[in-house]
């Protein structure tokens, strides 16, 4: 575990006269799956379990933030939000959450008018962690905007902080900093783990896992009945939620035998249990809700018949929504996509689908 402190984080002395004009930054925000899930928080976006993820190679999100020297300075932020081009007024009040929990940290937030100008290559909220990339893009340009103001940030910390800040704006969003697999949150048996800021996996990993391949079936893209954050929260009074807080803290230990010692067949096992933990917490919450659609159960039988009947090692996991991430190494992965392509397009809307992968280098 680690011992940083929160305070480490507040940039101190900064100096905005250095950006005399609109200035433009960049940063692409990486989609992540999670393989031992975040449900549950604390106040100030702590988790109530550690979680690890793959880093997503493909989907992402693109975000340019424009800055200019603010003439009339007041105490409220000044953001315009434009998605594919469009002025979106109704993504503010999430950004401006975001930025009022980052102020503490990042006090120039005041001094600039900000244009943040996104786009993902992926549908916005379809389950696939939008969130996550976008926040996280959001947040590195931030943290590139510091470095424009006479700070002096090393590469390491830079991340560090973006990694922190995201967490503030949604908490899957600090693992998106980093590539390969990331963990985030406390674990005695993580060296380093913290529950304000995520690190990449720092343990031996089994060759088998450094390519690994992810296929996304989009099953509904439809925006969510019930927000993640708002599952979080039942996670407060619900009646298993001690248990599942343990059983995800030793499935992290497990995980961590199963990446070294490359066993993919456990490795399946259990993110797919985790996967089906996370929604029967949905189902037993009160109220209780629903995110799985009757195909992504006819995918997930598909998907286990296939394994009874072949051997082949194909395995699925599910974020807050309805669509299968499927997971799969590189072996079988020509069997693998005659599959995919033969029996799953019907379960997919209008065929659709993500072909992604996840790299640990
Ligand atoms: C099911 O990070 O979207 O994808 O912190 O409220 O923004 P907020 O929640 P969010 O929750 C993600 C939950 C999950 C599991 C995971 O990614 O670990």
């Amino acid at each position: 575990m680690s011992s940083f402190k929160k305070s480490a984080f507040i940039t101190k002395s900064y100096n905005v006269s250095s950006i005399s004009q609109e200035y433009t930054l960049k940063a692409i925000g990486s989609s992540n799956i999670a393989l031992i899930k975040y449900w549950g928080k604390k106040n100030g976006q702590i988790p109530a379990n550690p979680s690890i993820s793959y880093t997503l190679t493909k989907s992402h999100t693109c975000s340019e933030l424009i800055c200019s020297p603010r003439k009339n300075k007041t105490d409220d932020f000044s953001i315009k939000v434009v998605f594919f081009g469009k002025e979106r007024s109704d993504f503010l009040p999430k950004i401006r959450e975001f930025f009022k929990r980052i102020l503490p940290y990042c006090l120039y937030l005041l001094d600039f008018d900000f244009v943040l100008n996104t786009h993902n290559n992926f549908p916005h909220s379809s389950g696939i962690a939008s969130s996550a990339s976008s926040m996280s893009a959001l947040a590195l340009c931030i943290c590139e905007l510091e470095s424009h103001m006479g700070i002096t940030l090393s590469e390491d910390f830079l991340l560090k902080k973006a990694s922190f800040l995201s967490r503030l704006g949604s908490g899957s969003a600090c693992r998106s900093i980093y590539s390969g697999l990331v963990v985030w949150g406390a674990h005695e048996k993580i060296i380093g783990s913290d529950d304000h800021y995520a690190i990449p996996y720092p343990y031996e990993v089994h060759k088998v896992f450094h390519r690994f391949n992810n296929f996304i079936l989009l099953v509904d893209i439809s925006p969510k009945k019930v927000s993640s954050t708002l599952g979080h929260k039942l996670m407060n009074k619900h009646p298993y939620a001690k248990e599942r807080f343990l059983a995800a803290y030793k499935n992290i230990q497990e995980l961590i035998f199963i990446l070294k010692n490359g066993d993919v067949e456990a490795f399946g096992t259990l993110i797919e249990h985790e996967a089906l933990s996370l929604h029967a917490m949905m189902m037993t919450a009160y109220p209780s809700f629903v995110l799985m659609k009757p195909d992504t159960l006819k995918i997930i039988e598909k998907v286990w018949n296939l394994r009874r009947e072949q051997k082949i090692s194909l395995y699925f996991t599910l974020d807050a929504g309805a669509n299968v991430h499927l997971l799969y190494p590189e072996k079988d992965i020509e069997k693998i996509q005659d599959f995919i392509n033969q029996e799953l397009p019907m379960y997919t809307l209008e065929n659709k689908f993500i072909r992604d992968s996840c790299r640990y280098d």
